[in-house]
C-alpha cells in the first residue's frame, strides 16, 4: 500500500510537470500562422484578403503569443477587419512582404479604412515589409481638400479599441487617406516607421491620434502631402521624439473645433525632432465659430527647422477653404503652451505667428531659446501675434512679439 502511494505520488508530480510545461509551451511558445499555409498567393494579383482573415482567426484563438507572419512577396488585399478580443497572450503580426491595397475605391463600400484592429490588447505589427495604399487613382476623388462637408477616403492602418498595441519597423506608403490612424486607444508605441506619399497628395496625414491616451511615436521618417503627425480632439499624453518630418504641413494638433463634442487635448510634448522644407513646423490649429473645448499642457522643444514656411505657428482661424472673415472667432481655449529649443531657417519672413482667438486668448504661452534665421542667408526673422498672454525669455530670435 505504502508503495502504491509513493508511486502515484510521483506519477502525480510527473504529470504535474508535464502539464505546467505545456502550459508554459503555450504562453512562451509562438505559434507561426503564416498567410500562406491558408492559400495567400504573394503574385500580386490573387486576392489573398480571406487567407489573411482566416490566419488571424485562428491566431486569435491560440492561447500562447501567436505569429501571423506575411512572407515576402506582394499579396493583395481588400478591406480587412482583424477583430478582437482575442484569446491569446499576445497577437503578433509580422511582415516581410508587401500588402497592397485595390486601386479602385468602390471596393471600399463605405468602409473608412483598409486594415482594421478592432477590439484587441495586446498587439505588435512589426517587421520590414511595406503597406501599399495604392492612393495615386484615389487622391483626384478627394474632396475634402475643398469643401467641409465630404467624404473622407479610407486610411490604410487604424487601430481603433486597440490596448498595448506597438507597430514597429514598417513602412506604409501611398495611403489613400490617413496612412496610420489611433483612434479610441491607449498605450500605443509607434517606432522606426517610414511613411511616404508625394507632397502634393491631399490629406495623406502620417499619422493621425484621436480619442486616444499614452501614445508615443519615437525614431520614424514621415514625408507626405499633409501633417506628418496630427493630434487630434481626445488626444492625451502624447510623446513624440525622434521624428524626421518633411515634406508634408509638419507636426500639428489639430484641427480642432470642427465637429460638436469634441473631446480636450491634454499633455503633448513633441521634441528631438527634425522638419525639412514643410509647410508648417510645429501648429496648433483651431477652426473660427468652433463649439468650446481646449488644448493645454502642450511642449514643443528641441527642434531643428530647416527651410520651413511657418516653423511656429498657432491658427485660431484654420480655414483650408479659403479665407474666413466674418465668423465667430474659435471657441478653442489654448493655454500651458511651451516652445523651447527651437532653431534653424524659415522659409518666410514671419517665422513665429500667434494668432489666438479674440473670444478666449492664449494664456501661459511660453517661447524660449528660439533662433530662427530667414533662409539660408542668416536674415533676421520676425513675430506676430495676436490674443496672446504669456512670458518670453533666453534667446529669442526672431524678438517677441507679446
Ligand atoms: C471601379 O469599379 C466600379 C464598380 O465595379 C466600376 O464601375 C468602375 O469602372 C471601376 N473603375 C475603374 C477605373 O476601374
Ligand atoms: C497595458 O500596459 C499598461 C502599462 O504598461 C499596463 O499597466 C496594463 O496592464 C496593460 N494592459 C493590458 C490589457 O495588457
Ligand atoms: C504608456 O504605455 C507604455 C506601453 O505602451 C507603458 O510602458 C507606460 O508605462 C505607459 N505610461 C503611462 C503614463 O501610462
Ligand atoms: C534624437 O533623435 C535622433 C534621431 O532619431 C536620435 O538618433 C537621437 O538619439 C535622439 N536624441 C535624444 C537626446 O533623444
Amino acid at each position: 500500500m505504502k508503495g502504491f502511494s509513493l508511486r502515484s505520488g510521483k506519477i502525480f508530480v510527473f504529470v504535474l510537470w508535464i502539464l505546467l510545461s505545456m502550459n508554459e509551451f503555450m504562453l512562451f511558445s509562438a505559434k507561426v500562422f503564416n498567410v500562406k499555409k491558408f492559400g495567400a498567393v504573394g503574385d500580386g494579383k490573387t486576392d489573398s484578403t480571406k487567407a489573411f482573415e482566416i490566419a488571424w482567426k485562428k491566431a486569435c484563438k491560440n492561447r500562447g503569443k501567436p505569429r501571423v507572419v506575411i512572407p515576402e512577396g506582394v499579396f493583395l488585399i481588400r478591406p480587412l477587419v482583424l477583430r478582437g478580443p482575442c484569446k491569446s497572450h499576445k497577437m503578433h503580426v509580422h511582415v516581410e512582404g508587401v500588402v497592397k491595397a485595390p486601386i479602385n475605391i468602390t471596393v471600399f463600400k463605405n468602409k473608412k479604412e483598409w486594415i482594421l484592429f478592432q477590439h484587441v490588447e495586446r498587439v505588435i505589427v512589426s517587421g520590414y515589409g511595406k503597406f501599399d495604399g495604392r492612393g495615386a487613382f484615389a487622391w483626384p476623388l478627394n474632396q475634402c481638400t475643398k469643401q467641409k462637408h465630404c467624404n473622407f477616403l479610407p486610411s490604410s492602418i487604424k487601430f481603433n479599441y486597440v490596448t498595448n498595441g506597438t507597430i514597429q519597423g514598417i513602412s506604409s506608403v501611398n495611403s489613400k487617406s490617413f496612412h496610420l490612424s489611433i483612434h479610441n486607444s491607449k498605450h500605443i508605441k509607434l517606432h522606426d516607421i517610414k511613411i511616404s506619399a508625394p507632397e502634393d497628395s491631399p490629406n495623406t496625414d502620417g499619422i493621425h491620434i484621436t480619442d486616444s491616451s499614452n501614445v508615443t511615436i519615437t525614431r520614424s521618417i514621415i514625408g507626405t502631402g499633409d501633417d506628418c503627425i496630427s493630434i487630434g480632439p481626445g488626444s492625451r499624453r502624447v510623446l513624440i521624439s525622434g521624428v524626421f518630418c518633411g515634406p508634408g504641413h509638419g507636426i500639428s494638433v489639430g484641427s480642432l473645433g470642427r465637429y460638436e463634442n469634441e473631446r480636450d487635448v491634454v499633455g503633448l510634448r513633441v521634441r528631438n525632432c527634425t522638419l525639412t522644407g514643410t509647410r508648417n513646423g510645429v501648429r496648433v490649429k483651431t477652426w473660427p465659430a468652433s463649439p468650446k473645448s481646449s488644448a493645454s499642457h502642450l511642449v514643443f522643444e528641441d527642434i531643428l527647422m530647416n527651410n520651413v514656411h511657418n516653423p511656429i505657428f498657432i491658427d485660431q482661424n484654420y480655414s483650408p477653404y479659403g479665407p474666413s472673415k466674418k465668423q465667430r472667432p474659435s471657441e478653442v481655449q489654448i493655454r500651458k503652451v511651451r516652445f523651447d529649443k527651437i532653431r534653424g531657417t524659415s522659409a518666410s519672413k514671419v517665422a513665429v505667428r500667434l494668432m489666438c482667438s479674440k473670444a478666449v486668448p492664449c494664456q501661459d504661452v511660453e517661447l524660449s531659446d528660439i533662433d530662427l534665421r530667414y533662409h539660408e542667408l542668416g536674415q533676421s526673422t520676425l513675430a506676430s501675434c495676436a490674443n496672446v498672454h504669456g512670458v518670453s525669455k533666453g534667446l529669442l530670435k526672431p524678438p517677441p512679439c507679446f
